[in-house]
């Protein structure tokens, strides 16, 4: 198994090309399933949850071409990809697809919506939560499914005609059941009204590109999603937006090493409360016309309270990064973690850097130390293991992070990108 290896001490300075957004660029290959046209994907990042859904959806039958690049093109520049779903040849998703990434259950929307029927494998737990989809079941009954539970399997058929649009009010916000029932609702008869939406961008970037199809979607980027549903929707051409958690990843990785780094092509509203945390941190954040820049002298980090929320709060996708910055501040930080009940598996690999953390409950209370001291580590979750690469920057001496294959699940790239702004990383393959 792949491991990176870094020794740490190294301000960062130069230029980071931002990626596509990986929680963007999944939903918008699921919503190909919509249409049996060609949906042209721009900006998709190179990782292993995008390889895993190509799997999935080939699986239905989706056609996929990855095109080459275009003249002129930077190297590192995201995919172009098309996904054609001209017939779908199977409206099973199995779990041993499904098992190995949670957002493959989301495809039961847009089967239902086209096909009438889905039979998707439970996704089942994971290491930051329990994860359960109850939210995803009650919108898609609302909009008339009948589901039944069968051998691990959700079983879900739409009424004759098609599922028909609903009032389907959240009792609390979630990213996948708002993109499911949304896809659904495109495709539904009537009209559907989405209460207690999620906002993320990629909820927007999704809500567009079904506009793009030709759905008929008002509301977008507010808490009440309408969509009028439509007999067919068609191709479309539709950017992946760039990563905003890949974005403030670096940005607290500058924060914590020092020095001066360009996000290019970052969006900074996309992220707007955590560089108000990193502001209050002592870090300088600067929009410039391709990107932010993010600047801290050699001033101490000082320590700042936050709770994860969902958007516009505090990413939770951002917590175990936050973390590690404040494992060095100036004094003592609270976090509290509102979203998932078990996030805080790298507080223990944390604590193998010297970091001084305890957990109570929800809330993590971290007392911040002038120097921390390379380690091997390992993480069981994406989020975590990149807080052990950002720890490993601006610890002393040698780190080794284990396990590596959840960085490649989200990260394109990441140790090429940091060694090019003076980091000494690699990755030690075997
Ligand atoms: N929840 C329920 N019932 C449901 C669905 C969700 O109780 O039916 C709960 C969850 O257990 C959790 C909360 O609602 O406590 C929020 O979960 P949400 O459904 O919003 O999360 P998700 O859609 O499964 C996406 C991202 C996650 C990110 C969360 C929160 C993708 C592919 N995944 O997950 O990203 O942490 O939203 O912002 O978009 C990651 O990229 O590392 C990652 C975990």
């Amino acid at each position: 198994m792949d491991r990176i290896r870094l020794v740490g001490g190294n301000e960062l300075n130069g230029e980071i090309a931002i990626s596509g957004a990986k929680n963007a660029a999944l939903p918008l290959m699921i919503a190909s399933l919509l249409s049996d046209e060609p949906l042209v994907l721009h900006n998709v990042p190179r990782l292993a949850d995008v390889k895993q859904l190509e799997r999935i959806l080939e699986n239905h039958g989706v056609d996929i071409a990855v095109h080459g690049r275009r003249r002129g093109e930077e190297e590192g520049v995201g995919q172009r990809m098309t996904f054609h779903a001209a017939d779908i040849v199977d409206t099973t998703a199995p779990y041993d697809l499904v098992s190995k990434m949670r957002a493959s259950f989301w495809v039961i929307g847009p089967l239902l919506a086209r096909c009438h029927e889905a039979r998707v494998s439970l996704p089942g737990g994971c290491a930051i939560g329990t994860r359960p989809v109850d939210l995803f079941l009650y919108g898609l009954k609302e909009l008339g499914a009948e589901i039944d539970i069968d051998e691990g399997y959700v079983v879900a058929r739409a009424p004759k005609g098609g599922l028909v649009g609903a009032t389907v009010t959240f009792p609390k916000v979630s990213v996948g059941a708002t993109h499911t029932i949304l896809m659904a609702a495109t495709l539904a008869r009537g009209i559907t009204v989405i209460e207690n939406a999620a906002q993320e961008p990629e909820i927007t970037n999704v809500a567009e590109c079904l506009v793009a199809m030709g759905a008929k979607i008002s509301g977008i980027g507010t808490r009440t999603l309408t969509v009028e549903g439509v007999e067919k929707l068609h191709g479309a051409t539709v950017e992946v937006i760039p990563d905003r958690i890949e974005t403030g990843t670096f940005a607290m990785a500058a924060a914590m090493t020092g020095g001066d780094v360009l996000l290019k092509g970052a969006r900074p509203e996309h992220l707007q409360s955590a560089l108000d945390v990193l502001a209050r941190t002592g870090t300088t954040l600067t929009s410039e016309a391709n990107g932010l820049r993010v600047h801290r002298n050699g001033n101490g980090i000082r320590p700042v309270d936050v709770d994860t929320d969902p958007f516009p709060g505090f990413p939770t996708d951002l917590q175990a990064q936050f973390m590690a910055l404040m494992t060095m501040s100036d004094g003592v930080s609270q976090i509290r973690e509102t979203i998932f009940e078990n996030r805080y598996m790298h507080v223990a690999e944390l604590a193998r850097f010297g970091a001084d953390i305890s957990v109570n409950g929800q809330v993590a209370t971290i007392t911040g130390k002038p120097q921390l001291k390379g380690a091997q580590v390992m993480a069981t979750d994406l989020r975590a293991s990149v807080s052990l690469v950002i720890a490993g920057l601006a610890a002393k001496g040698e780190t080794v992070v284990n396990r590596i294959y959840h960085l490649d699940r989200g990260f394109e790239r990441l140790e090429d990108k940091l060694s090019r702004c003076g980091a000494e990383i690699e990755r030690l393959a075997g």
